[in-house]
């Protein structure tokens, strides 16, 4: 009967199978047998099928060990088989340990012994190291430096994980993960295990994410902006780590965005376009991108400006622009018949043949712009009536310089055609000269009277129609004049005008009666007291003598040309006959009693027929009679109507006839 002690207990029960024992590496272990029948039974242990030990018990020889294991394999007295320092490889085997004795039926047992090493210096390391969102497989790799595992548990956040998971295979010494989520995110444990010892390793797991979907926002939100306004741009994603954004813009990453955040102040129109939000993870270098476009527009430059042109066809051509603004504006004629199909942006034209229907016809130009909407329209019409003016002037050289302008009011401007006598005036000569605008021509002449003998005809035009006029200029005249006295007679101021087509460069202002100074002079004639201007239209005499007699008149002239004196003006006591029939008397009339009652008829006359029309008219002076008898049977125009008066004239009191005899209440 053999007992067996185990390793450690001792067991009397017989054995059914192999006895297991578990021994650390390096330690003493003694498969421990007990045969009862003792003294000279044969020993006989064997390593799998390989004896080595063999020994008589009590037996003085010592037992005979295999060479190979002599440093290892120890006989005890009791035929038990120790194993010092045992090592971890080789001596993992079933042992058979045989006595036999004769007479005695052989006995045997057998021990499984394996040899281990306690688990040492564990760890899990990541494959790859750093782990990203949406890898299909990831690993965790499991190492120990020491010791065979018999056993590996994976726990996740404390719970094992269940290997029958598609999303895990667990393998000899991994555990992979499919589809790698931020979800497997978390403390991954491993335990491992062998009959010696039980180790636990941690690690935690990272998983990197993102840039996930961008959120970009645009404050204020608006659907454009205008220039001149201001909006921010924020771009932001989730991630881990958070990953970092910029704007990028014009190919580069513009140089104002921080964190993802972007202020515009004081849009310009260049800085509208796409928007571009990068955002990048550090750590996976994951990069994701989202675009958003802003829209900046500005105001056109004021407003929409129609205009009407002739073209070198005669056409019309109508223009409407708008400069500026972002983007261009859009026009249109929506009036004309087909004006659904004329647009343009900024500028547009449209070119019409003239016909009656544009005559006064309004054109209206729509302007459409996202800021503002406008519009303006143009009326293109033919010359209206007009009245020419004549201005002289003397050139240093002598010459007059006689201006003529014609002026229509007309839509295009009216092309002003020049002719003299009948022959047209082309462009400029040293006679002639036509203003850019062709409103206005000057003709330079030594001769005034070769310019008064000649018709001049103007003729305005646009492709809508034209007027004309012809004239024919008159000498230097005066067509009325009057004489207003201060209150004690001793200062006068003399009035005069000049019909409209009279040529003026000056006037000599005549007076006749006592010297206004001591020169001695004769006082019977007219003599020059003043010389004015051609613009003047009025002198002031003074220190006059109020008991004196004076006569004034005024004579215009036009170069070297002297026109006709004005009528003669008297202030003072005089002989009671009007300036006329002073100057009748003067010239050496006898008949002084008829020429006095003519006058006073003529006078009383005068008067009634003034009382009766109820309103004062200036007496037409005999220059002007003799000019309108002059002028061509042409239509002369009423410019007493047709112009405004004169400055001047305004200015001037209402004509009063002066009485016949003047009464001495002045002192
Ligand atoms: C020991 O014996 C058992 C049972 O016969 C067997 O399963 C095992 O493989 C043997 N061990 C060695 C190391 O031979
Ligand atoms: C285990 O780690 C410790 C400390 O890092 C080291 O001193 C020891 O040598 C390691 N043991 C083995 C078997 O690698
Ligand atoms: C894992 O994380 C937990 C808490 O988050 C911490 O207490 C522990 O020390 C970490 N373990 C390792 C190995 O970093
Ligand atoms: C033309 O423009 C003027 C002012 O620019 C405006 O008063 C008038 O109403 C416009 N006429 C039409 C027909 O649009
Ligand atoms: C035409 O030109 C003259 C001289 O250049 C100028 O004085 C005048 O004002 C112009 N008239 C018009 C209507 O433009
Ligand atoms: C001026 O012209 C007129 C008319 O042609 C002529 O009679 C007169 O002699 C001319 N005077 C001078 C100074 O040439």
């Amino acid at each position: 009967m053999v007992t067996f002690k185990g390793a450690e207990g001792q067991s009397e029960v017989p054995p059914v199978g192999p006895v297991r024992v578990n021994a650390e590496a390096g330690s003493l272990v003694t498969l421990s047998v007990l045969f009862s029948v003792a003294d000279d039974a044969l020993v006989k242990w064997s390593m799998g099928s390989l004896p080595v030990v063999t020994w008589t018990l009590g037996s003085d020889v010592p037992a005979d060990v295999a060479g190979a294991h002599s440093d290892v394999l120890r006989l005890e007295r009791d035929g038990s088989l120790s194993l010092v320092n045992v090592p971890l490889l080789f001596y993992s085997h079933n042992y058979t340990v045989v006595f036999t004795k004769a007479g005695v039926a052989d006995a045997q047992a057998v021990f499984e012994l394996k040899v281990y090493e306690r688990l040492q210096n564990a760890s899990i390391t990541a494959e790859p190291a750093l782990a990203v969102e949406g890898r299909e497989v990831f690993s965790l790799n499991s190492s120990v430096q020491q010791g065979e595992v018999e056993r590996r548990r994976w726990f996740l956040d404390g719970e094992e994980i269940d290997g029958s998971s598609p999303h895990y295979s667990l393998q000899e010494e991994q555990l992979l993960i499919h589809q790698l989520g931020r979800g497997d995110a978390g403390s991954y444990s491993l335990q491992l295990l062998n009959p010696l010892s039980e180790v636990k390793v941690h690690l935690n797991l990272t998983v990197l994410y993102g840039p996930d979907e961008p959120v970009l926002e645009v404050l204020p939100a608006q659907p454009f902006y205008e220039s001149g306004d201001s909006v921010t741009l924020s771009c932001r994603a989730e991630g881990l780590p958070v990953p970092s954004a910029d704007w990028l813009f014009g190919g580069g990453v513009h140089p104002g965005s921080q964190r993802g955040i972007l202020t515009l102040t004081n849009l310009v129109v260049a800085q509208g376009g796409s928007y571009t939000c990068q955002l990048r993870n550090k750590l996976s270098e994951a990069l994701r991108t989202k675009s958003t476009v802003l829209l900046i527009y500005e105001r056109p430059v004021g407003y929409p400006e129609c205009s009407v042109h002739a073209t070198v066809s005669d056409d019309l051509q109508y223009r409407c622009q708008w400069p500026g603004g972002a983007p261009r504006p859009s026009l249109a004629f929506p009036s004309v018949s087909d004006g659904g199909s004329v647009t343009g942006l900024g500028a547009l034209s449209l070119t019409l043949a003239p016909s009656e229907g544009l005559d006064w016809r309004t054109i209206v130009c729509r302007a459409q712009h996202p800021l503002l909407e406008a519009s303006c329209n143009v009326t293109a019409r033919q010359p209206v009536d007009f009245l020419p003016r004549v201005g002289a002037d003397v050139d240093p050289d002598g010459r007059i310089a006689v201006t003529l302008e014609c002026l229509s009011d007309a839509v295009p401007d009216a092309v002003v055609t020049w002719l003299r006598a009948g022959r047209v005036v082309s462009g400029s000569s040293n006679q002639h000269q036509i203003s850019g605008n062709t409103t206005r021509l000057t003709v330079r002449h030594f001769n005034v009277s070769e310019v008064i003998r000649e018709d001049f005809s103007c003729i305005c035009s646009n492709p809508l129609g034209n007027k004309s006029r012809t004239t024919r200029l008159l000498g230097p005249s005066i067509s009325d004049s009057s004489l207003l006295p201060n209150q004690e007679g001793t200062a006068v101021t003399l009035t005069w005008e000049v019909p409209p087509l009279s040529l003026v460069t000056g006037f000599d202002v005549q007076m006749r009666g006592p010297a206004l100074d001591e020169t001695l002079q004769r006082s019977g004639e007219f003599r020059s007291i003043q010389v004015k201007p051609g613009s003047a239209r009025s002198a002031g005499v003074l220190h006059l003598d109020p008991e004196s007699t004076y006569h004034f008149r005024v004579i215009p002239s036009a170069g070297r040309m002297a026109g006709e004196p004005s009528m003669q003006n008297r202030i003072g006591p005089g002989d009671g006959l009007s300036g006329a029939a002073v100057a009748g008397i003067a010239a050496g009339i006898p008949c002084g009693l008829l020429a006095l009652l003519i006058s006073t008829a003529l006078l009383y006359l005068s008067v009634s027929h003034c009382r009766r029309s109820g309103q004062p008219r200036y007496p037409v002076s005999r220059a002007v009679e003799k000019a309108v008898a002059s002028q061509p049977d042409s239509a002369l125009p009423d410019y007493n109507k047709l112009h405004a008066p004169s400055e001047l004239s305004l200015a001037v009191p209402k004509f009063v006839p002066p009485p016949p005899v003047r009464t001495a209440t002045t002192v």
